[in-house]
């Protein structure tokens, strides 16, 4: 098997009166999608805090490439290629979509006081990395983010972190706001990211999406892992029964009824 490039052993992360992360252990190998599925307040987010730097654990440990980190700031978790894409930010409405692909490291073209930002060669590169992604329908590098529809807006934010060397993308919930189609354009957009050997964290609701772009999966529940299992393990029934705590939520559902029975 692939070197991990990032793992976590048995990580525990303590809030004041709340345990969002219990002894966790995972890695995440290139080339791999790794699907983190739970209901809410499970630990999903945190755990992607810590892995991106934005949080230090309470316990255990963090490595990339075999070797104990200690992220000081998502910044220094980004110089070991661990890119992060939320719904909404990371892309900017009111920019052009060239400009906002080379943000933080625009080229240049002319020398001396007459350099300047190079529109025409950030264009080119923005669009290019989205038709490698399978978006076509931006042709214009001075489009505004703005008036991307949500699926061209991840596909660009994925693209200009693929570009600027992501080893690891974590992606939050990229498409909980999306229709079919949008979100099959993300699921298209996973697919092809891994396989160029990044290796993605993919974090959602949708026991559906999760099924059809993961190769592993962990279900977290109160930050504890509940199951861990590979693909072909388990159907996408089981895994939906999983997700939805199952027998705990038909055991509510039947309480509720009675309740209504009683009075
Ligand atoms: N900064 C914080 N301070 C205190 N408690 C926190 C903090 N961050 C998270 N928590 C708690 O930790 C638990 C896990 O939260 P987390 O945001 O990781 O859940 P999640 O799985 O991402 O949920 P969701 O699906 O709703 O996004 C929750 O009980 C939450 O209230
Ligand atoms: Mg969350």
């Amino acid at each position: 098997m692939t070197e991990p490039i990032i793992e976590l052993r048995n990580v525990t992360k303590r809030f004041v009166g709340v345990t969002a992360v219990a002894n966790l252990s995972l890695a995440l190998r290139p080339g791999e999608v790794f699907c983190l599925l739970g209901e809410n307040g499970a630990g999903k987010s945190t755990l992607i805090k810590l892995l991106t730097g934005v949080e230090a654990p309470s316990e255990g440990e963090i490595l990339v490439d075999g070797r104990t980190v200690h992220f000081r700031s998502p910044r220094a978790a980004r110089e070991y290629g661990i890119a992060t894409v939320y719904q909404e930010v990371g892309t900017l409405p009111l920019m052009s979509v060239a400009r906002n692909f080379v943000l933080g490291a625009e080229p240049t073209t002319g020398r001396g006081l007459f350099r300047r930002f190079d529109k025409e060669k950030a264009a080119t590169l923005a669009l290019q990395t989205l038709r490698e992604l399978g978006i076509s329908r931006v042709a214009d590098g001075d489009q505004l983010v703005g008036t991307l529809s949500g699926g061209e807006r991840q596909a660009l934010a994925i693209g200009r972190a693929v570009h600027f060397g992501a080893r690891l993308l974590v992606l939050d919930e990229p498409t909980a706001a999306l229709g079919v189609r949008e979100s099959a354009t993300v699921l298209r957009l996973i697919e092809k990211v891994r396989t160029r050997g990044v290796a993605v964290l993919f974090i959602t609701h949708n026991a559906y999406h999760a099924y059809a772009a993961g190769d592993r999966f962990m279900v977290l529940r109160r930050g504890e892992m509940l199951a861990s299992f590979d693909k072909g393990e388990k159907s996408i029934g089981e895994v939906i029964e999983l997700m939805a705590g199952g027998a705990e939520l038909q055991s509510l559902l039947t309480a509720g009824e009675a309740g209504v029975v009683g009075t």
